[in-house]
């Protein structure tokens, strides 16, 4: 938990992003989420579609890898989960095949990735959405996207390092925000 701390506030310090919802003079705030690309896009071959639909909402990726997840990783990202009866087949599912982790930077970033991910059964997910337009399952639902800000920045600590995240400029930005976005 200190190594976390330690890390999130070096992070918000060097590479300027923000974790907390207040941000001052602002009515928004620059932010960093984690998706992981599930096996079920990495199985299925959609992994460059679902990145496009990043990229095109105008999105900056600022870390990307492919890796296993460990039995710990798959616990603690589904801690919540644990107790359920289904938690061994989705830990099963997580590890079918590597995932892909992106670390994704804009303005209030983490609602909008939970928005562009659509609710958890990709059934029910309205459609434009990813498991909307991807997904028949709750499971095999493509994406996993973080839900708040804290989470955000434990999942950071859990699948990168301070090495793998990157600041550079993104030159759409000015025709992807006004000024007084920023
Ligand atoms: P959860 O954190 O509730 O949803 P989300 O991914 O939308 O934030 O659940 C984590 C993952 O666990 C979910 O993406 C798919 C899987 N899952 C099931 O397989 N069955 C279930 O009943 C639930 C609630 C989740």
């Amino acid at each position: 938990m200190k190594k976390i701390k330690k890390f999130t506030l070096k992070l918000i310090k060097e590479k300027n992003l923000q974790f907390s919802e207040s941000f001052s003079n602002s009515f928004s705030t620059m932010e960093v989420t984690v998706v992981l690309l599930k096996p079920s896009a990495v199985q299925r071959g959609i992994l460059g579609e679902v990145i496009t639909r990043f990229e095109k909402k105008g999105i900056q990726i600022v870390g990307m890898k492919m890796l296993c997840l460990t039995d710990e990783m798959v616990s603690e990202h589904y801690a919540h989960l644990a107790h359920k009866p289904f938690f061994g087949r989705i830990k099963a599912s997580m590890q079918a095949s590597p995932v892909v982790a992106m670390a994704l930077k804009g303005v209030d970033v983490i609602n909008v990735v939970r928005q562009l991910a659509g609710v958890t059964n990709g059934r029910e997910a309205a459609p434009g959405t990813i498991r909307g337009d991807y997904s028949m399952s709750v499971q095999e639902n493509i994406v996993h996207a973080s839900d708040s800000p804290e989470t955000a920045a434990r999942e950071l600590a859990r699948f990168f390092s301070e090495s793998e995240i990157f600041t550079y400029p993104h030159f759409l930005h000015p025709c992807t925000y006004a000024n007084d976005e920023l």
